[in-house]
């Protein structure tokens, strides 16, 4: 498939290539379009046979359901069969944004969209061209980030080739994504409602509209043995580089330590290490260094870039240092966790987490 890249400039965006976009989402074809939090590849969500073509070009599982994108807060009471007062003060507050929400699902949403489930997620994202290009196609688009599966998510149009060129119609290309990790996803249909995957609203500011949250405990990087349907997409191993990833948490002098220790010992074995660390004026030696910022706004933009960096240079380990669970670094620990073939939590005492593999 020849697959076509539209260059449109965030700050000057030209509506007669939006235009061209819509028309090929009309038709039943495939888009990637930057968002806020990441790139996403959508099709028309009220079209199975599009919707199809979302998981073939990822491949994808058929059982991970997908992000309804709308452009119209009015669009929530067609796809839903329910719309819970907490639903409508969190849309209020921050729709547009990186926030879907877990409601009960109307029967105009194909199953194909949701895995069978009996609720659907929806979110209105922020980003103009984004916003524009909805709009234009006159019907909610599906669209899951536009990384093939199990691959870091894209936050820029680069990426996006990297992993889907030749499979889809068009790549919207506007440069970097400014959040740089995926939309929170909140499950309305429980009480209290559960958080399924931390993002670019922070569970603090979700909970100073709605009081206390369930944290599902995966986000935590428990083990947990059976995910049942709750959230499909949680039980598979994601985000990953090609690399191993391994994390140490924990305080950072023992980090540290623990780090170099671990370089030191893989290197042996005659591996390339990576390292990504969040301080400057780190001590490191390892093949390859990487600063990926010291503050979460900055740390959330560059992870997944980061990742892909790591893979180009055909690192065989990536050693990564933890951050705080709190703000943002919820949703960066959880990129980290989920992407790590070994946890290490607590430094001195060596405790090891294996998960996914
Ligand atoms: O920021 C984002 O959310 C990006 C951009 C493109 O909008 N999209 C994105 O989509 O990250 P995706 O497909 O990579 O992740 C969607 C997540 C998955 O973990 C999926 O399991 C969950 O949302 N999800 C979707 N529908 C659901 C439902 N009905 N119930 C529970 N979880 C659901
Ligand atoms: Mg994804």
């Amino acid at each position: 498939m020849k697959t076509k890249i539209i260059k449109i400039n965030p700050k000057n965006i030209e509506i007669s290539k939006i235009k061209a976009a819509a028309r090929i989402l009309r038709k039943g074809g495939l888009v990637a379009f930057p968002t806020e939090t990441v790139y996403g590849l959508g099709a028309d969500a009220l079209n199975p046979k599009a919707v199809k073509k979302i998981f073939e070009a990822k491949g994808r599982p058929a059982d991970n359901p997908l992000i309804v994108h709308i452009a119209d807060k009015e669009e929530v009471y067609r796809l839903a069969k329910e719309v819970p007062e907490e639903a409508e003060k969190l849309m209020d507050k921050f729709w547009p944004g990186p926030l879907t929400l877990v409601l009960k699902k109307s029967k105009i949403v194909p199953d194909i969209i949701t895995g069978g489930l009996d609720s659907v997620a929806i979110r209105m994202p922020a980003n103009k061209i984004a916003l524009a290009l909805i709009k234009e196609a006159k019907v909610p688009v599906a669209a899951p980030s536009a990384n093939l599966f199990s691959k870091p998510s894209p936050t820029s149009a680069e990426h996006v080739i990297q992993d889907l060129y030749g499979k889809i119609d068009v790549i919207i290309d506007s440069g970097e994504t400014e959040i740089g990790v995926e939309s929170t996803v909140l499950d309305l249909t429980t009480k209290p409602a559960t958080l399924l995957r931390p993002g670019g609203i922070t569970l603090e500011e979700l909970e100073r509209v709605l009081g206390k949250i369930k944290i599902h405990p995966i986000i935590k990087g428990k083990k947990v043995k059976n995910i049942i349907a709750k959230s499909p997409g949680m039980k598979y191993k994601h985000y990953s580089p090609n690399a191993d990833v391994i994390l140490v948490e924990g305080a950072y002098q023992e980090v540290k330590k623990r780090i170099q220790k671990l370089v030191y010992k893989h290197k042996k074995e005659g591996k390339n290490i990576g390292v990504m660390t969040a301080n400057e004026n780190h001590e490191y030696k390892a093949d390859l260094i990487k600063f990926v910022g010291n503050d979460f706004n900055t740390i959330a933009k560059n992870l997944f870039k980061i990742f892909r960096e790591f893979d180009k240079e055909k690192v065989d380990i990536i050693i990564a240092e933890g951050v705080s669970d709190k703000g943002l670094g919820l949703a960066i620990m959880n990129r980290l966790r989920k992407a790590a073939y070994e946890i290490i939590k607590n430094p001195r005492k060596a405790s090891i987490i294996k998960i996914f593999k």
